[in-house]
């Protein structure tokens, strides 16, 4: 059977990017942040993920707002990036694992959620800046990307994103390959692109976002799209992300590592590993 191991959540800036291909890890501006990732490393030497689902949003590489699906699941073998013109070289495609990815779709469609399925799907930087991250020397696991509206209203509500992370967890705890698989969710924290706050920050909220996360993630689904909004900026909506790799976690839940650093680029940049035990006994029980 396959095991979940636990989940990664990470910010995604663009900019992220451009560091890592200029070297600049250890500069002043950039060490607080890239300091947070060597117990990531470890974390993922020692469980060893076979596959990562990744929840993020598109940011109009794949999706534009012509057509902007809430969630989007991507099943097929090999995911490309492109140039999405932030000056970031664009990156070797990602391996997929196409037969998880249809057992995915069958489950959380089954659980009522109308998934958008893709067989071909580009990612952004939502998905490889983390991928970056997590594996500096490129060999990522194989991917299942979710695609999770966080651009356009309406969004999904934080308890949704929450219900769509729990059934993943489910469809992965029973599928019958003897796969480890790791969740991602990326983006955030606090953080505003544009308009009047546009640089827009809430310390206090992100704090609170990630003490709730491991320990009691359902209190966070009290919040409305538009509070989440006011709380966290206008793209910190992203954290619907986190939400939803949280809800995948069906185990029994324990932060293993947190880091916190202000800014990056505009944004709140944030990184935590939470590990997933149990996950067997519990679907049993
Ligand atoms: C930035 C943050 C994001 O989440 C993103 O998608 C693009 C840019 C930023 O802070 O620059
Ligand atoms: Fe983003």
């Amino acid at each position: 059977m396959a095991r979940i191991v636990g989940g990664v959540g990470t910010t995604h800036v663009p900019s992220i990017g451009k560091a890592i291909t200029e070297g600049k890890q250890t500069d002043s501006y950039w060490k607080p942040f890239f300091d947070g990732f060597p117990p990531v490393h470890r974390w993922i030497a020692r469980e060893k993920p076979d596959v990562a689902v990744v929840f993020s949003n598109d940011h109009g590489l794949n999706f534009f707002l012509d057509k902007m699906p809430t969630f989007a699941i991507g099943a097929a073998n090999e995911y490309r990036n492109e140039d999405e013109g932030w000056g970031i070289p664009v990156s070797h495609a990602a391996k997929g694992n196409a037969a998880l990815s249809w057992h995915i779709i069958n489950d959380t469609v089954n659980d009522g959620f109308d998934i958008t399925m893709c067989q071909e799907m580009l990612v952004d930087h939502a998905v490889m800046i983390p991928l970056q991250l997590m594996w500096p020397m490129g060999d990522w696991p194989a991917i299942v990307p979710v695609a999770i509206n966080t651009v356009q209203h309406p969004l999904p509500s934080m308890a949704r994103c929450y219900e769509l992370g729990r059934s993943v967890g489910r469809a992965l705890a029973s599928y019958p390959e003897d796969l480890k698989i790791m969740v991602i969710g990326t983006g955030g924290l606090s953080h505003q692109l544009d308009g009047k706050r546009a640089g827009f920050i809430n310390k206090d909220f992100d704090t609170l976002c990630m003490d709730q996360l491991a320990a009691d993630p359902e209190s966070l689904t009290r919040y409305s799209i538009p509070e989440v909004v006011e709380l966290a900026g206008a793209q910190g909506v992203e954290f619907l992300n986190w939400m939803a790799m949280r809800g995948a976690l069906t185990g029994q839940v324990t932060q293993v590592h947190r880091n916190y650093h202000i800014p990056i680029s505009n944004t709140a940049a944030a990184t935590i590993v939470l590990e997933n035990a149990g996950t067997a006994a519990r679907h049993a029980a």
